[in-house]
């Protein structure tokens, strides 16, 4: 009785007898999840499939949630007592989601791989069900090179990856003690950074809306409000927990429980991939010796998007190439080529300012570290041949 009423408050019961511990439970997994779907929970689903499947949405999640696949996987939970409405809501509020699909905990990607297998084969360019993401390598951090020495078309670089401590629930299944306690154990590891890499800590609860915005402008600080992640349940008790590190050069960031519950980030002006990876590289290895974060044998590093999954990385510039973005179907062409995504000067779901493009590697599974950042540097090189191969 009482483990039924858990259930149905989508509280795992693993973590309420020890809070801030996600047990996975193996066999629920496979056998289709823990407890019986509410009917009210069923009726929902069944809206959210007819509205998703009569509408035009152009997401990877209207794609792949065919009636059969839904049908397979309606009523399955898994044992933190997530359900498949949980996955889709995003993408059912929102039909102009692109992907859609969210995992609301670590078992999601498991339990409800019908679904997630082909999204995540589509977006990581065919990472199929039967790949495995390669084992950590950064390579050799000498290797990145400066993409545009003499600075003509590269304002800025970026490199980040997503990161979930192994210890904690995604958001939609976080309480509010969660959100604290992780800010805590992040706060304490970023306080033990020294060197280039120490810096400080300022939490989003209390910060003025003056310093917010000029964080945001600056490019350090996420957004706030983006419906994608609060129709999934992604920003409950907001601002509690969350927060930004900076350090003291303002090349080193990390943002705390925003998407995901790391975002670890190496930036500076210029082109110098170079310096931006082996700081990022730096950064990303010290918090991983005094952090566990969450990682599958098959999927990689998981995080509460399938598009962060495996390495977590997207290296990205921020460029100027006029002649090719005269006609903007033509830069996305360009970058398709290369396997690079395209984005808008503020991030994502953003337009371009002063002709200054976001580009950046599109797929983060399947390939090493050193890979992805790779795939990166070598497509903006060629971008940059072909601008420079345009005629006035
Ligand atoms: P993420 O990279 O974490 O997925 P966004 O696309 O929302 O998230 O971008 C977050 C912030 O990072 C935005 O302010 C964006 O302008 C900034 N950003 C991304 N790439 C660069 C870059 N190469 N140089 C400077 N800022 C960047
Ligand atoms: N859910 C949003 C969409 O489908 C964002 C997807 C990828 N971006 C992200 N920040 N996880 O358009």
């Amino acid at each position: 009785m009482i483990f039924k009423y858990l259930t149905k408050l989508k509280v795992n019961q693993n973590l309420l007898l020890n809070p801030g511990m996600a047990k996975t439970c193996k066999k629920c997994v496979e056998t289709c999840g823990v407890g019986k779907l509410e009917p009210s929970v069923l009726k929902e689903l069944n809206e959210a499939f007819e509205k998703l499947s009569t509408s035009d949405s152009k997401s990877l999640l209207k794609k792949y949630l065919t009636a059969d696949v839904f049908k397979s996987i309606v009523n399955k939970k898994t044992s933190f007592g997530s359900t498949l409405l949980d996955c889709i809501q995003s993408g059912v509020a929102n039909l102009d989601s692109s992907v859609g699909l969210y995992a609301p905990d670590t078992e999601a990607y498991n339990v409800f791989a019908e679904l997630f297998n082909p999204v995540i084969e589509e977006y990581h360019l065919n990472f199929t069900k039967d790949d495995s993401q390669p084992p950590v390598n950064f390579g050799n951090t000498n290797c990145m090179a400066d993409l545009d020495p003499k600075g003509t078309f590269i304002v800025s670089t970026r490199v980040r990856c997503g990161r979930s401590l192994a210890k904690y629930p995604l958001n939609p299944c976080m309480t509010e003690e969660h959100y604290i306690k992780l800010e805590e154990e992040v706060k304490c590891a970023l306080g033990n950074l020294t060197g280039e890499l120490g810096g400080d800590y300022l939490p989003l609860k209390g910060m003025s809306k003056i310093t917010q915005k000029k964080l945001i402008d600056d490019h350090f600080l996420f957004a706030e409000g983006d419906r994608f992640l609060q129709a999934a349940k992604a920003s409950r008790f907001w601002p509690t927990g969350r927060g930004i590190f900076l350090n003291d050069a303002k090349t080193f960031v990390v943002w705390v429980n925003e998407e995901d519950h790391m975002r670890i980030i190496s930036l500076q002006k210029g082109g110098d991939l170079g310096q931006v990876y082996k700081r990022f590289v730096k950064g990303v290895e010290e918090l991983g010796s005094q952090l566990t974060f969450a990682r599958d044998e098959r999927l990689g590093y998981l995080t509460f998007c399938p598009t962060n999954i495996g390495t977590g990385i997207r290296a990205s510039v921020h460029i100027k190439v006029p002649k090719l973005a005269a006609d903007e179907s033509v830069l996305h062409a360009v970058a398709k080529k290369y396997n690079l995504q395209v984005r808008g000067t503020g991030g994502e779901h953003t337009s371009a300012q002063d002709g200054v493009y976001d580009i950046s590697n599109k797929r983060r599974l399947g390939l090493s570290e050193y890979d992805v950042v790779r795939e990166m540097q070598d497509g903006i090189m060629e971008i940059i041949k072909e601008e420079k191969s345009k005629s006035d």
